[in-house]
């Protein structure tokens, strides 16, 4: 029997609510999750929609499918209702495309990590390839290619191709030449592309534009997104994907529907009311958005400056609500401590100053690399109160409750300079 084990994000995240709970004081840094309030609205909308207790189409009601449709098309994808799916959350619609289209899956590295996991468990291989020095999502174009015909000739059959714009780990955004390089190669290459847009409305930096692959390669690319991370939603199981029309795409829209009607069957229909009204765009869901975006960057934006000062190298962050960086400029003094990889580097965080972060190698980065990603998302305060003030200040940075956290990583990366340095110098 193959042993699986359970996703380490979801792992990492359980011990520390439970040393929590148990009275730890462990900063949580290692968790995508956003932690905002839940609009008033949207709990109005569930409690209506409770009695709705019905089985479904499996694609969702043909209202969820107008309204993401909509909600594509706002975003520069003209869009068909047949071609949009709703699910419990993206992550099962991502499982299911790996089982509809054949072929091995090739993934940036780092990159999200149930995306490997998820190819092996749909019988596939997949192949890392090195993300540039300046974005991360995509892979390298040229690294793209070189992988592509080196797993040929070991007789893998790399044919689908996962990209997450905006990015996590590196919490960066894809610049469009990039994006159109790695799509040239999707065609040459005649693969599929999967567009992870589930950080896509939580770019805080919009200098450098957005471009979806979908814009490039419309018979080519599956978008996939969610309420999960722009409206906090994690819990509530909505996610959203949009397939290419003509009949690629429709092949793989039946092999999902398949899937999907063996699995989960439909999303659960207070849910699609909630989906409905969301992607919909109201005015209160708009607000929301721009304001969460605002305090994702200038939270993300004041821990990349925490860890720079530390000597870190890092991207500067321009979407969703991480940072990932790089503690190799640090790696001889580090190695005086134990610390000689990523595995040690978020044990001793973890151990000595009781801060959770997500060690690379978890996200398929190389194990012997000091890098980690830090979520930002959970700093925005613990009650409704501290998250709305967060969300309405112009200032969330100067707030005492973030200031709080993001002080006690300064201090925790300063004692860990000062005992690295004192252990070299003896
Ligand atoms: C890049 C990425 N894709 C997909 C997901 C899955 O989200 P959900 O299933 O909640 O839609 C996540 C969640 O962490 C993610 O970070």
């Amino acid at each position: 029997m193959t042993s699986w084990r359970m996703a380490p994000n979801l792992e990492l995240n359980q011990l520390v609510d439970r040393r929590n709970a148990a009275g730890a004081d462990i900063l949580n840094l290692a968790f995508g999750e956003s932690r905002l309030p839940l609009l008033a609205s949207l709990a109005a909308l569930l409690s209506a929609a409770a009695y709705q207790t019905t089985y479904g189409p499996v694609a969702g009601t043909q209202a969820v499918r107008d309204a993401g449709a909509r909600y594509f098309a706002r975003r520069g994808l003209p869009t068909d209702a047949g071609q949009v799916v709703v699910a419990p959350g993206s992550k099962p619609i991502l499982e299911a495309i790996q089982f509809a289209v054949d072929g091995d899956v090739l993934l940036p590295k780092p990159c999200w990590n149930s995306y490997a996991p998820q190819a092996r468990l749909a019988g596939k291989v997949p192949i890392s390839v090195p993300i540039t020095h300046l974005y991360g999502g995509v892979p390298d174009p040229s690294a793209l290619r070189a992988a592509i015909r080196t797993a040929r000739a070991r007789r893998l059959d790399p044919r689908l191709l996962i990209c997450t714009v905006p990015d996590t780990p590196t919490g960066t955004v894809a610049s469009p030449d990039l994006v159109r390089a790695i799509c040239e190669v999707v065609e040459d290459e005649d693969l599929i592309l999967v567009s992870d847009e589930i950080y896509r409305d939580t770019i805080h930096d919009t200098r450098t534009p957005f471009l979806s692959p979908a814009e490039l390669i419309p018979d080519r690319t599956v978008v996939t997104t969610g309420l999960s991370k722009s409206l906090a939603l994690g819990g509530w199981r909505i996610g959203l994907a949009r397939f290419p029309a003509g009949e690629r795409g429709e092949r793989i829209l039946t092999g999902v529907i398949s899937v999907a009607s063996e699995m989960w069957s439909t999303l659960a229909r207070p849910m699609q009311e909630a989906a409905d009204y969301a992607f919909g765009d109201p005015p209160e869901v708009r607000q929301r958005l721009s304001a969460s975006a605002r305090l994702h960057g200038a939270v993300a934006r004041a821990l990349h400056s925490v860890l720079v000062d530390a000597g870190a190298q890092c991207r500067p962050p321009t979407g969703a609500f991480y940072v990932y960086p790089d503690f190799e400029p640090l790696r001889t003094p580090l190695a005086t401590l134990g610390v000689t990889d990523s595995r040690t580097l978020q044990k001793f965080l973890f151990d000595e100053y009781d801060i959770a972060v997500f060690a690379g190698h978890l996200l398929g980065d190389d194990s012997e690399a000091l890098r980690f990603r830090a979520a930002t998302s959970m700093l925005y305060g613990w009650t409704r109160e501290e998250q709305e003030t967060a969300l309405s200040s112009a200032d969330p940075v100067s707030l005492p409750h973030i200031r709080k956290s993001l002080t006690r990583i300064a201090d925790a990366m300063a004692d860990l300079r000062s005992r690295c340095f004192a252990e070299t110098a003896i």
